[in-house]
This record gives C-alpha cells, sequence and structure tokens, in this order.
C-alpha cells in the first residue's frame, strides 16, 4: 500500500494537471474499479455527478459503460428512462440493455445483449430527484417541467463533455422510452437550436409518449384486441369516456363520476395480475421469498426474470454499491425506481404530459436528424397503434414518401417485428414480443434494431 501522503501528493498533481494542461484523460475520480458481484470484464465504467446548477448545488447522476470493443471508434449513445420522475440506472442499464443485470445471491449476472457491444452508453437519472439525482436547494422539486428537464440535460451534457472530451468527436445518438418521447425530442431540439456542436446523428424512441389523445386512446382498442376486455366495456371505452379524457381529469383532479365508473370497470375486467407493460407476460408474485418466476417465452434459452426489477432496488439500496458508483443519497432515505409517484420528492409538472413533441420529431428530421420510433408490441400502456398512426401522419405531413415498404424484419432467423421507413430518414419499428421496456424482455431484437439504427441501415429484411 502507498504512504497516505504519497496518495496525497498524487492526487493534488492529478487535480492540477486536469486545471492547468486541460483534460487529456477521463476523470479517474468517477471511474469505478469494480461493483459488488460483478463479473470480470474488459471495458471500463465509470460514475458520478456532474453539476448543473452551481449556485443551487443541482447534480445529475450518470452511469457510462464504455463500449466492450473498441470504444473510440463506436457511437455514444445517452439513454433516458421516462416516468416522468424514473431512473435510467434502475431501470434502462440494470433490467434493458446495461452490461449486467441483478441477479441472485447479490451477484451481477452478464448480459448477452447489452448495447455497449454497438456503443458507448451513457445512463442519466434526470431530472434532479430522480435516483442518486440532487438539488440541495429542495425549492427546485415543487414543481418540475419539462423545459426545465430539457434544460439541465444540455448543461449536464456541455459538461460532461468537457470531462469527456474524448468522446466529442463520436457520432452521438439520444434513446429511450416512455415519457423520454418527451425528454428526447426537446433536448434534442435544444441541442439544434443552440447550436451545440455535440455531433447529434439521430434519435431513437421507445414506446413514447408523443400526442396525449392518439397515445393514450390506442389503449382501449388494445386492450380490446387482446382479449383483455369485453365488447361492450370497449363500446364505452370508445363512446362514453375514453383514456385521455379519463387522465385529463385526473391530472386536473375533477375526475367525473361516469368516467370513474368506466376507469373502474375496465381495471377490474383487466385484473390486478397483468403487467400493463407486457399483457402477455407473467407477474413477480413474490418479492419476498424470490421464486423462480421465470418465463420461457418464444424461444426456449430465453429466460426473464420477472423479478429483476426488485432485484434493482436491493442492489441499488446496498451501502458498498453506492459506494462503488460514487453515489449518495441527499435528501432521501433509500434509492428508489421512480420518485415522481409515492415516495413523492419530486412534483413534476403532470399538465406537461399533454404537451405534443411529434411535431419536433418533424423539426429534427428538417434539420437532417434520423428518428426511429419502435414499439414493444406487447405494451397497453403506450401501444404500437398510436405510435405507429403518429409517425405515418408525421411522414405525409412533411411529404416524405414510403423508402421501405411496411414489412416483417428478422433476427436469427425469425420475425423480430414489423418496420416502414419515410425519406430514408424516418422510421418505425415494432419489436415482436416486445414490452414497454423492449430490451427488457426482447434483449437480442433490441439488441438488433439498435445495431441497424446506428448504421443507417433498414432492418434486416430476411434471416
Ligand atoms: C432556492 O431556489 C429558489 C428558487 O429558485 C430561490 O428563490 C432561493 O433563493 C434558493 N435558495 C437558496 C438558499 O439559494
Ligand atoms: C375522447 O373524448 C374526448 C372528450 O369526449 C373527445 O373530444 C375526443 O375526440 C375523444 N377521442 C377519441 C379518440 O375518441
Ligand atoms: C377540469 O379542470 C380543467 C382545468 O381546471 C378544466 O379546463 C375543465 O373544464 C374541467 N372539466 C370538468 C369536467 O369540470
Ligand atoms: C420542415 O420543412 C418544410 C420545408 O422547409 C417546412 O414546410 C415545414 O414546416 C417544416 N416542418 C417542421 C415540422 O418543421
Ligand atoms: C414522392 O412520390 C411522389 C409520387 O410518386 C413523387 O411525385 C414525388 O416526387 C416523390 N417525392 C420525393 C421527395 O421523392
Amino acid at each position: 500500500m502507498l504512504p497516505h501522503s504519497f496518495t496525497m501528493i498524487a492526487t493534488i498533481i492529478i487535480v492540477l494537471t486536469q486545471t492547468f494542461v486541460g483534460v487529456t484523460s477521463l476523470p479517474q475520480a468517477d471511474k469505478i474499479s469494480t461493483l459488488p458481484g460483478q463479473p470480470q470484464v474488459k471495458f471500463q465504467q465509470y460514475s458520478g455527478y456532474i453539476t448543473v446548477d452551481d449556485q443551487n448545488q443541482r447534480a445529475l447522476f450518470y452511469y457510462f459503460v464504455e463500449a466492450e470493443k473498441d470504444p473510440t471508434s463506436k457511437p455514444l449513445v445517452l439513454w433516458l428512462n421516462g416516468g416522468p420522475g424514473c431512473s435510467s440506472i434502475g431501470v434502462g442499464a440494470l433490467v434493458e440493455h446495461g452490461p449486467f443485470r441483478p441477479g441472485d445471491n447479490n451477484v451481477l449476472v452478464k448480459n448477452h445483449y447489452s448495447w455497449n457491444k454497438e456503443a458507448n452508453v451513457l445512463y442519466l437519472e434526470s431530472p434532479a430527484g430522480v435516483g442518486f439525482s440532487y438539488s440541495s436547494n429542495t425549492s427546485f422539486y415543487t414543481l418540475v417541467t419539462d423545459e426545465i428537464t430539457a434544460r439541465d440535460n444540455l448543461v449536464f451534457l456541455q459538461r460532461w463533455f468537457t470531462e469527456f472530451p474524448e468522446y466529442s468527436n463520436n457520432d452521438f445518438f439520444i434513446t429511450g422510452e416512455s415519457y423520454a418521447g418527451h425528454y428526447i425530442p426537446q433536448l434534442a431540439q435544444l441541442i439544434v437550436q443552440t447550436k451545440a456542436n455535440f455531433n447529434l446523428k439521430g434519435i431513437a424512441l421507445g414506446n413514447p409518449l408523443m400526442e396525449f389523445d392518439t397515445d393514450l386512446n390506442s389503449k382501449a382498442e388494445f386492450l380490446w384486441s387482446h382479449g383483455l376486455i369485453s365488447d361492450s366495456t370497449y363500446d364505452l371505452f370508445t363512446r362514453v369516456c375514453n383514456y385521455s379524457t379519463i387522465r385529463r381529469q385526473m391530472i386536473h383532479g375533477n375526475l367525473s363520476d361516469v368516467c370513474e365508473a368506466i376507469y373502474i370497470l375496465v381495471f377490474t375486467e383487466v385484473s390486478d395480475y397483468i403487467d400493463q407493460y407486457d399483457v402477455t407476460l407473467d407477474v413477480c408474485l413474490s418479492s419476498v421469498n424470490q421464486q423462480a418466476f421465470v418465463l420461457n417465452q418464444l424461444q426456449e434459452t430465453q429466460k426473464i426474470d420477472v423479478c429483476v426489477d426488485d432485484k434493482a432496488i436491493s442492489y441499488l439500496n446496498r451501502k458498498d454499491v453506492q459506494d462503488a458508483l460514487h453515489a449518495k443519497l441527499v435528501g432521501v432515505s433509500k434509492w428508489s425506481t421512480c420518485s415522481s409517484l409515492c415516495y413523492s420528492v419530486l412534483h413534476y409538472d403532470h399538465r406537461n404530459l399533454e404537451i405534443p413533441t411529434i411535431s419536433i420529431l418533424g423539426s429534427l428530421v428538417n434539420s437532417s436528424i434520423r428518428v426511429l420510433v419502435y414499439s414493444g408490441d406487447q405494451d397497453s400502456v403506450i401501444p404500437l397503434l398510436g405510435s405507429r398512426s403518429l409517425v405515418n401522419g408525421l411522414a405525409k405531413e412533411l411529404g416524405l414518401n414510403t423508402t421501405v415498404a411496411y414489412r416483417a424484419w428478422f433476427h436469427e432467423k425469425q420475425v423480430a417485428g414489423w418496420t416502414q421507413v419515410y425519406g430514408d430518414i424516418l422510421s418505425y419499428a415494432t419489436i415482436r414480443g416486445a414490452s414497454h421496456e423492449a430490451p427488457f424482455s426482447q434483449p437480442q431484437r433490441s439488441l438488433g434494431l439498435l445495431k441497424a439504427f446506428l448504421k443507417g441501415n433498414p432492418l434486416p429484411s430476411i434471416k
């Protein structure tokens, strides 16, 4: 072991070098030596905080995973989960497409379809109040909006690139899902407007909220056509009080009796034991006595652990894990997956759900930024029906002709979904058998989709 004084001097020299000579290497303080229980790997991982507001001490927490091979030549991909208020590390990294998933007995298991096979992946907990991200001035939490989130995310990126200058010339992509259907276009638009020089090449949105009425009302047909609600309930749910009306009334605190009755009817018929985010997947029945609720879906080899969310929560709440991640809990007693829900650190302005972002996609396409919208086709929360019609409508509005007609796409000799491309720049795809969190239930197909998207290729047409 080195003497303490020597380590201290070495640290001072490193700090001085970074201050006066400019940053020439990645920030060593944020480098993860190893995560508790992780298998040995050859790539590097970093995590820590980037301050986005110096005065109010607001800082966003990130986890950065370098590509398994050749990181310098691979693109940089930012991943954002939605909510609003949910964590990209607890969900995106640990449940969907990070290098490891939490397994039994406190070990991390290698994910063979992790996105860092194709890219350097940056997971960001945003806005402040989500996960390990915080604002020391708690008045920030009173009302957080889309506008604030986009602005903080932009500042985060500017400062992150200063810390990681090696990545400033790589192709840059922004990806995410669900409410990130707001975050991603809004951030991309800000990048374009401020002429931030990030090499932004494209964005990909999974089961995104893009237009309140179209997205939410596609739920009725989805539930009905999958046999989850009856003909008569479908009729009421479309004719008497539709889902966007129900949600709008909930947001404004004036849910009418007739709408409430239909809402209850729908959810009684669907049953509590259905995962709304994947209507074909089993639910995690017990998070206490971890029985093996493992589902064989479609392929024998593909096992899905439906209790992985709970494992991610306990993993990220371990002190040794937090230390290894350079994370701290500021103003909260525990890490939670979504902080605008039950624990309510953060009050997100839910009226923002009604802001349409589909038109922003149009202006991004106009700025030559590649846009992909994809849908896990078993999701009833933001079903494929709404997303597909929104993209189709946008293409018409922009006058983009179909360049790849609606067809099946393939992965490992099976149909992995359907796709259509407009003007070689705007595309839509489904992922067959996938949930709202597509890479969770269809990791292999999702990785195939990412790979084609990053390369700017249409999805593979035949086995
Ligand atoms: C906290 O933020 C609020 C709103 O931005 C501001 O008015 C207030 O002065 C800040 N408090 C401190 C202690 O800086
Ligand atoms: C949903 O209900 C509202 C209010 O009744 C109505 O304006 C809207 O057109 C309906 N949308 C659909 C898709 O039925
Ligand atoms: C519910 O509240 C919103 C916003 O305050 C208002 O615009 C709307 O008219 C109200 N609806 C009903 C049915 O009272
Ligand atoms: C895209 O560009 C076209 C042609 O310049 C313009 O007419 C249209 O309004 C633009 N659309 C958006 C959504 O910015
Ligand atoms: C789109 O298709 C129409 C009809 O085939 C054609 O007239 C038009 O030139 C095409 N537009 C582009 C941009 O290729």
